[in-house]
C-alpha cells in the first residue's frame, strides 16, 4: 500500500518513501515471531473475555478486540494465555505474560505491583440475588455473598460486608451456579457482566453498591515497563477517536452465550 502511494508521487521524495515502505514491510513480515506480546486474561467474563465454543474455543471479547488493535498498531502479534483471575498479577510479575487485560480495575493495592494504563471502560458493582430481592446493604447481614477470588468484589465483600460471609470462587459462572442452587444468598458482580445473566433469568434481581471505591477496567503492565506508555498512547487514541465506543457497542450488545 505504502509502496503504491509512494511510487505514484514524482521526484526523489517518492523514491525515498518507496524505499522506506519496502523496508518497513519486510521487517514487519520477517520479525513477527519475536514480536509477540502475551496477554494474560481470565476468560470467564462475557463480554470482556470468554471462550467462543463455536470458534474452536477461541478466546474473544471486548478486551481481546482492543488488545488486537493496539498490538497490531504497535507492530506485535498477540498471544493470549487464559488463567485464573487471581493468578494474573503473579504471572505478570514473573514475566509469563507481558500484560494483563481482564476487565481489571486499577486499585492502590494492585498499583504496588503493576503499572496501569488509563481506564478504558467504566463500570459499577451490583449486589445480585435470586427470587427474593435484597435491596439494601443491611439485609446482607449473616448472608453468604459470592465473589471472584482475587477480585475487587472479594475485597469489597470482606471490607464492607463484615457481617456477611464472603464465599470466594474462581470463576464467575461458578458463582452464578452457587446462587442458582441456593448455596449462596447473593453475589457481587459488575453491571456489564450482570446483564448476560439477567437476560437469561428473570428471577435475578440487583441493586447498585454506592461509593464502593475504584471501578472500571485498565490494562496492567509489569512495574516500570515502558511498554505501558506506548500501549496507553494507542489506547488513548482509540478512546479519543471513538473506536473504543464502537467496540463497546459491538460487544456489549452481543447475545449472551
Ligand atoms: N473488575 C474486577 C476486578 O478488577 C473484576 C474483574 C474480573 N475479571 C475477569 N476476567 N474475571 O477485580
Amino acid at each position: 500500500m505504502k509502496k503504491l502511494v509512494a511510487t505514484a508521487m514524482a521526484g526523489i521524495l517518492a523514491v525515498t518513501m518507496a524505499a522506506c515502505g519496502a523496508s518497513e514491510e519486510s521487517t514487519g513480515e520477517t520479525n513477527t515471531s519475536d514480536k509477540v506480546l502475551t496477554m494474560g486474561t481470565s476468560a470467564d467474563y462475557f463480554p470482556f473475555e470468554y471462550i467462543d465454543t463455536a470458534k474452536g474455543d477461541e478466546i474473544v471479547g471486548f478486551d481481546v478486540a482492543i488488545a488486537k488493535e493496539v498490538t497490531k498498531n504497535l507492530g506485535y502479534d498477540l498471544k493470549i494465555e487464559d488463567m485464573e483471575f487471581g493468578s494474573l498479577l503473579g504471572a505478570l510479575s514473573s514475566g509469563r505474560v507481558d500484560f494483563v487485560m481482564a476487565g481489571m480495575t486499577p486499585t492502590d493495592e494492585r498499583k504496588k505491583n503493576a503499572d496501569f494504563t488509563d481506564i478504558y471502560f467504566e463500570s459499577k458493582n451490583l449486589v445480585m440475588t435470586k427470587d427474593k430481592a435484597i435491596t439494601a446493604d443491611d439485609e446482607l447481614k449473616g448472608k453468604k455473598v459470592g465473589v471472584q477470588l482475587g477480585s475487587i468484589q472479594e475485597a469489597l465483600a470482606k471490607d464492607r460486608y463484615k457481617d456477611s460471609e464472603a464465599v470466594s470462587l474462581n470463576k464467575i459462572p461458578e458463582i452464578i451456579q452457587e446462587l442458582n442452587t441456593g448455596r449462596i444468598d447473593a453475589l457481587i458482580i459488575e453491571d456489564a457482566v450482570a446483564v448476560k445473566y439477567m437476560d437469561q433469568d428473570e428471577s435475578l434481581k440487583t441493586y447498585e453498591i454506592k461509593e464502593d471505591g475504584p471501578t472500571g477496567s485498565a490494562v496492567a503492565f509489569k512495574k516500570g515497563d515502558k511498554m505501558r506508555d506506548e500501549f496507553n498512547a494507542e489506547l488513548k487514541k482509540m478512546i479519543d477517536n471513538g473506536d473504543i465506543d464502537k467496540l463497546a457497542e459491538e460487544w456489549f450488545q452481543k447475545e449472551a452465550k
